[in-house]
């Protein structure tokens, strides 16, 4: 077994996931505000600490990813790092740079960051960074996403990762296929199955050892415009049959984007995918909002009461690490 292969089996195995707190300073700051909360470097840091010195990251939590601005954060005497360190998680960072307007293409976007990379994971390692995340996104319409969008961003997370494990990293490799339009759920499974074997056609070209990396797709589902949309089993069954088909076996493991689903309903959606996983994966979720959301709008209303905000993590991680075993039910949901 490889190092690697490792790293990412310990992130990812025995119903852990991952907490996705690497939000850009734009991105929190668009949280923060919806929450009517001034988005400043003290806030930011406050409420993420909250989250990683809770209860449920030992059990729960197997790796989180940070943004740049938290990982060279402290607390007290202790490092951002060393704090998630010692919960039992593995310390992961953001390395893109975001997406910018695609050269050849109106509306579509292409990750950048590449420029660079090799210094800077080098630094990120050094401050305790075992894995990275690397996003690349693509629209559905009726030409999109384009042949140019998936063939250019499957390059880039080609490179990213085959830097990423030169520097003895797991990479992410994140191709979210957006929700947004009203596109079927058929449309999606077409679009985003041909997006993630374009991107491992790239990564096996560049040699990337995939015992060593973590996929974090979207899952199948209808465009967000969709009034009558399928039902959590149908989109657990259309996954999994992207997922089997597009996927090499060698992965390990796959770690699911929550893309706009609510808390409920992303949990439940893992849930059904562990149900009937009949794939060699193993199924996890790397939420951002699905796992942020209650504690945030809690901590609002009060930024002082940590531990109400932590008993609110708590359960959310807590349903969360129950769907990655096929072990949730909807009765689970209220809290005490
Ligand atoms: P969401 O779960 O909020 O989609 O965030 C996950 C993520 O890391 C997106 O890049």
């Amino acid at each position: 077994m490889s190092e690697l292969n490792k790293i990412a089996l310990k992130i990812i195995t025995g119903g852990k996931g991952i907490l996705a707190a690497d939000e850009s300073t734009g991105t929190m700051t668009k949280r923060l505000e919806a929450v009517k909360v001034n988005s400043n470097e003290e806030n930011r840091l406050n409420f993420r600490k909250a989250l990683f010195t809770s209860e449920s990251m030992k059990k729960c939590i197997g790796g989180v990813i940070l943004y740049d601005e938290t990982i060279k954060q402290s607390s007290g005497s202790k490092t951002i790092p060393e704090l998630i360190t010692e919960s039992g998680a593995i310390v992961g960072i953001k390395v893109d740079t975001g997406a910018k307007s695609l050269a050849g293409s109106n509306d579509e976007k292409i990750t950048e960051g590449l420029d660079g990379l090799r210094e800077r994971l080098k630094e990120y390692y050094k401050l305790g960074a075992r894995f990275t995340k690397w996003r690349g996104v693509y629209s559905i319409s009726d030409k999109y996403p384009s042949k140019l969008s998936i063939h250019s961003n499957a390059h880039a997370l080609a490179r990213y990762a085959a830097l990423v494990q030169e520097c003895g990293m797991v990479p992410i490799v994140e191709p979210e296929v957006l929700m947004d339009g009203n596109h079927s759920a058929r449309v999606c499974y077409e679009k985003t199955s041909e997006v993630i074997k374009k991107c491992f056609e790239e990564l096996i070209i560049s040699k990337i050892d995939l015992t060593g990396v973590i996929l974090k797709p979207n899952m199948i589902l209808d465009g967000s415009g969709v009034t009558q949309k399928i039902d959590g089993e149908q989109v657990a069954q259309l996954t999994l049959k992207c997922l089997k088909e597009s996927v090499p076996e060698e992965v390990p493991g796959i770690a699911f984007l929550s893309g706009g689903q609510g808390e409920i309903e992303a949990t439940e959606n893992l849930n059904l995918i562990n149900k009937s996983n009949n794939t060699k994966f193993i199924m996890t979720y790397s939420y951002g909002r699905a796992l942020q959301q209650s504690a945030l709008k809690y901590w609002a209303k009060d930024i002082n009461d940590i531990s109400g905000t932590q008993k609110t993590f708590n359960h959310r991680a807590n349903l969360c690490s129950l769907a990655a075993q096929g072990k949730w039910s909807k009765d689970l949901e209220i809290q005490s």
